[in-house]
């Protein structure tokens, strides 16, 4: 079936029985319950459960009419934020973008790379260039710099004064240095809303503006988490397969399992993986506990991290990301020679041999010791990625409610910003 998400659990035997699966049920339903009645720890920062619903056709139109523009006025849109005012955007458009050339969209204030940065303003020189820049709180060190420097070489290239309708703000409707900026200096903006926290913003603007300037449809972005917020409704794992992620995960943490691997077989998947780890590590990071969430580009890294997997310390388990429909661009050529041996795969799709390399590891890994299981998408579309991103984002709710902790808050988060500032000489750090 087409615009699908399913879970299969296929590689748990002997780790995760029905027993364990039946004896979470009470956990998964009072994790449930926080959220729906809202009166969990973090409880104020829900409105992420209510996007698909919430998100009206205004703002998608202004959002769409404004990425336009950028990209009218633009060879190149500079993409300025880190963290959760960056990753979604980013797995969106890795994803989905169309083609792997002419690509319109750079990144920047993702990291403190000079080199990074002067290589970019080197490529943006000849180019007429478009920003957004997204930060929730509107101090981030690492955005506030780039943005600096990128609103600078913009004022030296059009003229100050003459880029207003370059820049697009994404921030908090009040406070924070960003919401002056873009006051003061007449940017256009879109707000981050109060109650939706960095990593589960992809589907507001923070994530949307970039989405949609890299040409993706985010109606149906929305329309995919839409739907999987109505298959989210039903509290049972047996059909909620969000939760049933979240309950198998926390069975293998408490076996000892403390290592997640997100593995996914599609290069494009990368970014998602990325998204997905601080969507998890800083849910469920806290208080002395938390799985480490690790990642994997199969089949690249099984060609360097597959031996550990295989053999090392039996302390991991894998969630496999697929995507089900099979590219028929690449067929593996006849050759009469067939000096290497390839004319047993003549005709097949090489996605045909990356689907084989996925179930071969899926089964050796098991008899390895790592219990794994499977994410699948019947297509790579907005719609499934919007499914997924919905489905991810409230198993790492309840699979953090599962496990004690405020699935919503990253007090550990600005320990090393202290640190810096203290050695960078900040007034007042
Ligand atoms: O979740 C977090 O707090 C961080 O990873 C933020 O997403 C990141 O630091 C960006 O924050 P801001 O949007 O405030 O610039």
């Amino acid at each position: 079936m087409k615009r699908n998400l399913k879970y299969d659990i296929g590689y748990l035997d002997g780790f995760v029985s029905d027993k364990d699966l039946k004896n979470v049920f009470k956990e998964v339903t009072k994790a449930h319950e926080l959220l729906v009645k809202r009166n969990g720890p973090g409880k104020d920062f829900l409105g992420w459960m209510d996007l698909p619903e919430d998100t009206d056709g205004g703002l998608l139109g202004d959002i769409e009419e404004t990425a336009g523009k950028l990209n009218r006025a633009s060879d190149a849109v500079v993409i300025i934020g880190i963290g959760g005012s960056y990753l979604g955007a980013r797995a969106a458009i890795e994803t989905l973008a169309p083609g792997l050339t002419g690509r319109k969209i750079f990144f920047a204030g993702h990291n403190l790379s000079g080199g990074y940065l002067g290589s970019l303003l080197g490529i943006l020189k000849d180019k007429d260039i478009s920003v957004n820049v997204i930060s929730k709180s509107g101090t981030t060190t690492e955005t506030a710099i780039a943005f600096r420097i990128i609103e600078n070489f913009m004022k030296e290239k059009y003229g100050s004064g003459k880029i207003a309708d370059r820049i697009v703000c994404t921030t908090d409707s009040r406070k924070g240095a960003l919401r002056r900026i873009a006051d003061r200096e007449g940017y256009k903006s879109f707000v981050i809303p109060d109650d939706v926290g960095g990593r589960f913003s992809v589907l507001t603007p923070v994530g949307l503006l970039p989405i949609a300037c890299a040409g993706i449809n985010i109606r149906d972005l929305i329309a995919g988490a839409k739907d999987e917020r109505k298959c989210s409704s039903d509290c049972d794992p047996g059909s909620n397969m969000s939760y049933k992620y979240a309950a198998v995960r926390n069975i293998l943490y408490r076996k000892g399992k403390k290592i997640e691997i997100l593995a996914s077989f599609n290069n494009r998947l990368h970014y998602v993986d990325e998204w997905w780890k601080q969507l998890f590590g800083e849910s469920e990071g806290k208080n002395g506990r938390g799985i480490f969430p690790a990642s994997c580009d199969f089949s690249t890294d099984l060609h360097s991290m597959g031996q550990l997997i295989q053999e090392g310390e039996r302390n991991l388990f894998e969630t496999f990301l697929i995507i089900d429909e099979e590219g028929k661009g690449c067929p593996i050529p006849r050759d009469d020679e067939d000096l290497d041996n390839l004319n047993y795969l003549a005709g097949r799709q090489v996605d045909y041999v990356n689907r084989k390399a996925y179930e071969a590891t899926a089964e050796a890994h098991f008899e390895g010791g790592v219990p794994n299981s499977t994410v699948s998408l019947s297509e790579r579309s907005a719609f499934c990625l919007g499914r997924l991103f919905y489905f991810f984002e409230r198993a790492a709710a309840v699979s953090g409610y599962m496990a004690g902790v405020n699935p919503f808050d990253q007090p550990g988060v600005d320990s090393y910003k202290r640190k810096m500032f203290k050695l960078l000489g900040k007034p007042g750090a």
